[in-house]
């Protein structure tokens, strides 16, 4: 099983941004918890981080026919995009969507997520242990099938 994880903007920034909201692990840190979490779990993972939306809508649709799970975090964009949630719908690979902050208790503005409509699950506030329960997730329904 190939899974594939995407963050989108200041996600390259955890460690340094707003540590009292999202943690003191970098984005390094994040990627080596789940490339360990994957080889325990017997899956392959690939990486993508962008601040650009056209590009994680470029990486997306390259995943077309190669991935058979999504992970992804796409910050602020969850607010926005429309055109990251039809790339989603586009491909029908599944999907989960993580939020390292409860986004239900912060903001109003946050509480809107576009993407969620495409995705199979939604792990929110669970830190970045998130990633991991959302590529487990994505597992057990792939077992499922
Ligand atoms: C976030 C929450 C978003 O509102 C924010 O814009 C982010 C990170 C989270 O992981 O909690 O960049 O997706």
């Amino acid at each position: 099983m190939k899974i594939l994880v995407l963050n989108g903007p200041n996600l390259n920034m955890l460690g340094i941004r707003e540590p009292g909201i999202y943690g003191s692990e970098t984005y390094r840190d994040l990627l080596e918890k789940i490339a360990a979490h994957a080889q325990t779990r017997g899956v392959s993972v690939d990486f993508f981080q962008s601040n650009h939306e056209g590009a994680l809508v470029d990486r997306i649709q390259e995943a077309y026919g190669n991935t058979d799970g999504i992970v992804i975090n796409p910050g602020a964009y969850t607010h926005t995009s429309i055109a990251l949630l039809d790339a989603v719908k586009a491909v029908g690979i599944p999907t989960v969507e993580v939020h390292i902050s409860n986004v239900a208790r912060r903001e109003p503005f946050r509480s809107v997520s576009y993407i969620r409509a495409a995705c199979v699950g939604s792990i929110i506030g669970h830190g970045t242990d998130g990633y991991l329960e959302a590529m487990d997730l994505l597992i057990e329904r792939s077992h499922e099938k």
